[in-house]
């Protein structure tokens, strides 16, 4: 038996999958990967338009954060979070370095759900209020309080989940809750709704507003200018934390260091970690006002991790940063997203009748997907499974078959490879997704 043969075997045996019905699943074995490829146990090879869960944004085993791994792991694994160390220190200064404004003290995490779970328990300590409120379209991790946080159906098997949370309709203009025919239009109402739902939540019992920057998962919905200034002057007003999750739309996915950077807007407290390191070691983090801080100066903050500022994932954080530095990564995601994948999204989007939407910034695109362009019925129906979701499982298995690993979320298509991919591989893989989209067409009424 091959051993891929055996790491398949053993999976189905014992492996207990994310998100899953465990009988249903038949995974990939990854037997390797390089830059922004992977391939399987039979030879096939994948260009990677997922960064796996868009996290992999400086491409897979980049030989100089491999290398920094190894010499961390010679020199210091693990010490308790309580001791201070060389590769902790660093990455937090640069982190700190790289963060808007007074942010500059970092808690670290092992990924985005901690994060966001620490960055509330934050707010509600140096506010002494309980409510967050967070919107319908996000995703912000699946432990307890995070998945409550969620707004988007993962929540749902959680439920009744962490008191205290309450949601919001964000922007997104082309299902506009507000009846909102522009971005000018839709930021001006989004704000009133909020502005409305601090007042009757009671603005002395809200400790913060969660925003992904840039929603990730459930659109890529990138806001209106003016939006974020708006949720800053409420947070403002009412004396509430403003916490940006960036752990999707953080360093360099939106072609910003923090994609906040692009709106000139300073939050509270940002949440990172998918690509502080690109996951090579699970990493994420709270990046911290001096302001927020000075609460637990002389009061102790409670929360803490086992693996808290983990040396051998600090260091990665470290040697990415310096990576991203010296190959002009983030220029280069802006330069990505300018010259090549908007232009060629718009193109394809005059082209196929199933395109309802294209919209993104950097490295971080939508297509949304319609039946029909005019009633922008979506192509599935939202959180469809089954056959009901046989179109974009039409979709996806047409890109896979062109050698195209792709991310697809309800009636979408994320255009989301690492952003260190050349732009002729990006050319390459935008050619198979506009080939493959013939297939979504079929789906198409009008
Ligand atoms: C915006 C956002 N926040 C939080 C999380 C949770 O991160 P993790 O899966 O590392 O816990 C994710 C994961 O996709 C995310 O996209």
């Amino acid at each position: 038996m091959s051993t891929n043969q055996r790491a398949r075997d053993l999976d189905r045996e014992h492996i207990f999958h994310s998100w899953s019905a465990q009988a249903t699943l038949d995974p990939l074995v990854i037997a390797g990967a390089e830059g922004s490829r992977f391939w399987d146990d039979r030879g096939t090879t994948y260009l990677d338009f997922s960064s796996q869960l868009v996290n992999v944004n400086i491409g897979h085993q980049h030989p100089k954060l491999v290398a920094a791994i190894k010499a961390q792991a010679d020199t210091l694994c693990t010490v308790a979070p309580i001791h201070a160390n060389e590769a902790t220190s660093e990455a937090a200064r640069l982190i700190a370095e790289l963060a808007p404004g007074d942010l500059d003290m970092v808690f670290f995490t092992n990924g985005g759900a901690e994060a966001t779970e620490n960055a509330i328990r934050m707010a509600r300590h140096h506010t002494g209020r309980h409510k967050v409120l967070t919107t319908y379209r996000s995703y912000h991790g699946a432990t307890a309080a995070a998945i409550t946080m969620t707004g988007d159906p993962r929540r749902w098997g959680s439920e009744p989940g962490t008191p205290g949370m309450v949601k919001f309709w964000g922007p997104y203009t082309y299902r506009s809750a507000f009846h909102a025919t522009d971005d000018a239009e839709e930021c001006t109402r989004a704000l009133a709704h909020l502005a409305d739902v601090i007042m009757v939540e009671g603005a002395h019992h809200i400790a913060a507003i969660v925003l992904e920057t840039v929603v990730g998962t459930n659109g890529i919905l990138v806001p209106p200018d003016g939006y974020l200034q708006g949720v800053r002057d409420l947070c403002d007003r009412h004396g509430i934390v403003m916490i940006a999750d960036e752990v999707m739309a953080g360093f360099g996915r939106c072609g910003e260091w923090f994609a906040v950077d692009r709106w000139g807007v300073t939050p509270d407290l940002i949440c990172f970690a998918k690509g502080v390191n690109s996951g090579y070691i699970p990493l994420g983090g709270v990046v911290i006002s001096r302001r927020i801080a000075a609460t637990f100066a002389e009061r102790a903050y409670p929360g803490g991790m086992t693996y808290s500022g983990h040396p051998l994932a600090c260091a990665s954080a470290v040697a990415s940063i310096g990576i991203y530095k010296e190959e002009g990564i983030v220029e280069h995601a802006r330069h990505l997203g300018t010259d090549i994948v908007g232009p060629a999204l718009a193109d394809m989007a005059e082209r196929h009748p199933s395109v309802g939407e294209v919209r993104g910034l950097g490295v971080f695109w939508a297509v949304e997907l319609v039946r029909d362009r005019e009633t922008r019925e979506p192509l599935v129906p939202y959180n469809a499974a089954g056959a009901d979701n046989q179109p974009m499982l039409d979709l996806a298995a047409a890109c896979k078959q062109r050698g195209l690993w792709p991310f697809t979320h309800f009636n979408r298509l994320h255009v989301v490879p690492p952003l260190t991919i050349t732009d002729d591989d990006m050319r390459t893989g935008l050619a198979i997704i506009d080939e493959a989209l013939t297939v979504a067409d079929r789906h198409t009424t009008a």
